[in-house]
């Protein structure tokens, strides 16, 4: 099976020509994620708000997962989670992460580095009621990355809370809700023939004003 596999690899040398950046990128990241967002939308990119975060646990690895990106907002990107979980823990050792978000139909790909908190608790409440009832009691039956006996346990919570809010909204349990990551650095990538690909890179400075350069591909 491994043979097909290599087989497979070794025969791939697709080149990228979908398009080019031009050295016009305004002087604001959020602006041009923004607009990036706006193109893979409009190219009917697939999952186009998921972006893979990776955090620093305490045993010195990295893990990486997809989330939501749920908003946008002026000062960074918000997702939803459980305050517990593994990547929650993470956060608490270092509130240093990444994200990426690739969008494989234009050839894109956007990396970020940044400083996460939590986002305040109106923000968490306006999406947790924004939900679907079922997810609503599903944030409430996952301890989301602990050790799980077998799928019917889980299942058997699941039902055990919806008797609990039967007839009744279900509040938002107060280990479950966002974080939004303040990014320091972005990476804009345009895959180009050749390999030469763009890549348009924006540092935050100190007075908050971003330097804005290209980097080799
Ligand atoms: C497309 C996709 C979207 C996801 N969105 C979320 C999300 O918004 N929030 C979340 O907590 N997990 C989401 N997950 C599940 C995570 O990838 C992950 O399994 C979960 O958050 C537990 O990660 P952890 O154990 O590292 O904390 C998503 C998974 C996929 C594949």
């Amino acid at each position: 099976m491994s043979k097909e596999i290599n087989d497979i690899l070794k025969n791939d040398h697709r080149d990228f020509d979908h398009g080019k950046l031009e050295d016009n990128f305004g002087n604001n990241p959020i602006t041009l994620f923004n607009q990036w967002f706006q193109y893979a939308f409009e190219n009917n990119v697939q999952e186009s708000n998921a972006m893979i975060i990776a955090t620093l646990g305490q045993d010195g690895f990295t893990s990486s997962r997809v989330v939501y990106m749920k908003e946008l907002l002026e000062e960074g990107f918000v997702f939803y989670t459980n305050y517990e979980s593994k990547k929650a823990q993470d956060i608490a050792f270092s509130d240093k992460i990444s994200a990426l978000f690739f969008w494989t139909e234009i050839e894109r790909q956007v990396r970020i580095k940044g400083v996460v908190e939590k986002v305040p608790e109106e923000l968490s409440d306006l999406y947790f009621d924004s939900r679907p009832r079922s997810s609503q009691l599903g944030a409430w039956a996952s301890s989301q990355s602990a050790k799980l006996k077998d799928r019917e346990t889980l299942e058997d919570k699941l039902k055990e809370f919806d008797k609990q809010f039967e007839g009744k909204p279900v509040p938002r349990p107060k280990f479950w809700g966002g974080y939004v990551l303040k990014p320091i650095y972005f990476e804009f990538w345009q895959g180009r023939p050749s390999r030469l690909h763009d890549r348009i890179c924006f540092e935050k400075k100190e007075d908050h004003s971003w330097e804005i350069f290209r980097i080799n591909p």
